[in-house]
């Protein structure tokens, strides 16, 4: 590390500090956002090994679970990853009672039900969730939200129960304040905060306003989500809402080093990247078969290639690999590229 970047990482240390969540220690609050499609137990493990304190899986449904009788067909979502502690489960629902009946299967369970916290998703905008009266539907169902909370924390007989949530429904309906305060009464452990309206998606800016404002009317932790790319990001969340830590999502798809750069403020060598994305696909090959697998790392490899020179035609090389060995030899061969480049 240089001079000027050992002064930039002493400089964040501050931001960067252990968490507790109810009566689970994070080593830091940087967290990987949920992210569905991405944040699989391989994936999960990966960003632990980058130095995350703490990553959650993607959506999952309350009423799935329940009616899942040997798990086959939520395995993919709850398999944990090599070292993956801590680490939150996500689920989403409408039925407080469901939720809680979720739990318990969930917790009973001798692999899934380790996991550390459990998540409630109220932000999802997908219409097939939202129609149900669940995720970002939730938003403007604050009876129900708080119901779902408490029989949450009741079911999870002490495993801290989390919440994500938006900004509101849209910029008329900006409720996530309230929202948060009715949570933390109902038993929330923390709140984490997507500034963003349900109808804006992932489009525009995240409201960092809007989170220091919900940050100043609850005492349980903070997190912040929305549009952190690198440790700037993270100075100026800081500055304006005083978070207690930080999710980062889409910044880090195809790139879980991100989590060391931003403590480091260093640069990832090519081959720590190569072997990152090697290991991530031997792990969703052991966990989906080889033919899903190639389909689901393309997002991530698309992702990783990103900003580069001849992205597109590494892309179109990525894509087009039948097999295994084959797509690992060409990402091996992408960052001896990057290396050239360097
Ligand atoms: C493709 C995609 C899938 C997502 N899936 C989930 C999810 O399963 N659960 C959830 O709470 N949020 C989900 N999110 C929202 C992210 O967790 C995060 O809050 C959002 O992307 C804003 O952070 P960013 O600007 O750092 O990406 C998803 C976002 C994207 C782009």
């Amino acid at each position: 590390m240089s001079d000027e970047q050992k002064n930039k990482a002493t400089s964040l240390r501050p931001l960067i500090r252990p968490l507790s969540i109810g009566r689970v220690q994070l080593a830091n609050n940087l967290i990987m956002a949920p992210i569905a499609g991405t944040t699989t137990g391989p994936f999960r493990g990966l960003c632990h090994r980058f130095g995350a304190g703490l990553t959650v899986s993607e959506l999952i449904s309350a009423a799935g679970i329940v009616y899942d009788r040997d798990f086959s067909k939520n395995r993919r979502y709850l398999v944990r990853g090599e070292a993956e502690s801590p680490a939150a489960v996500q689920l989403f629902g409408a039925d407080p009672k469901q939720m809680a009946e979720a739990i318990r299967r969930l917790l009973s369970h001798p692999e899934y039900g380790t996991y550390e916290l459990i998540d409630i998703n109220m932000g999802c905008p997908v219409p097939k969730v939202v129609k149900t009266g669940a995720g970002a539907a939730l938003m403007e169902r604050p009876d129900v939200a708080e119901a779902l909370v408490r029989h949450a924390v009741d079911a999870a007989e002490g495993v801290p129960v989390t919440v994500k949530i938006r900004s509101g429904v849209d910029e008329r309906k900006i409720t996530a304040p309230e929202l948060a305060v009715r949570l933390q009464e109902a038993g929330a452990a923390a709140v984490a905060l997507h500034a963003r309206t349900t109808k804006q998606r992932y489009a525009g800016k995240a409201d960092y306003e809007l989170m220091a404002k919900v940050k100043s009317e609850i005492d349980i932790p903070l997190i912040g989500s929305g549009d952190i790319t690198d440790s700037s990001d993270l100075e100026r969340m800081h500055a304006i809402a005083k978070v207690d830590g930080f999710m980062v999502g889409r910044a880090a798809i195809g790139r879980p080093w991100l989590f060391t750069e931003l403590q480091t403020n260093a640069r990832t060598p090519a081959g720590i990247k190569a072997r990152a994305l090697s290991d991530l696909l031997a792990g969703l090959t052991d966990l989906l078969g080889e033919k899903t697998a190639l389909a689901e790392i393309r997002t991530q490899l698309a992702a990783a290639v990103k900003g580069y020179p001849h992205a597109s035609l590494w892309r179109g090389r990525f894509f087009t690999a039948s097999e295994v060995g084959e797509l690992k030899q060409l990402i091996d061969e992408f960052f001896v590229d990057e290396t050239a480049l360097d």
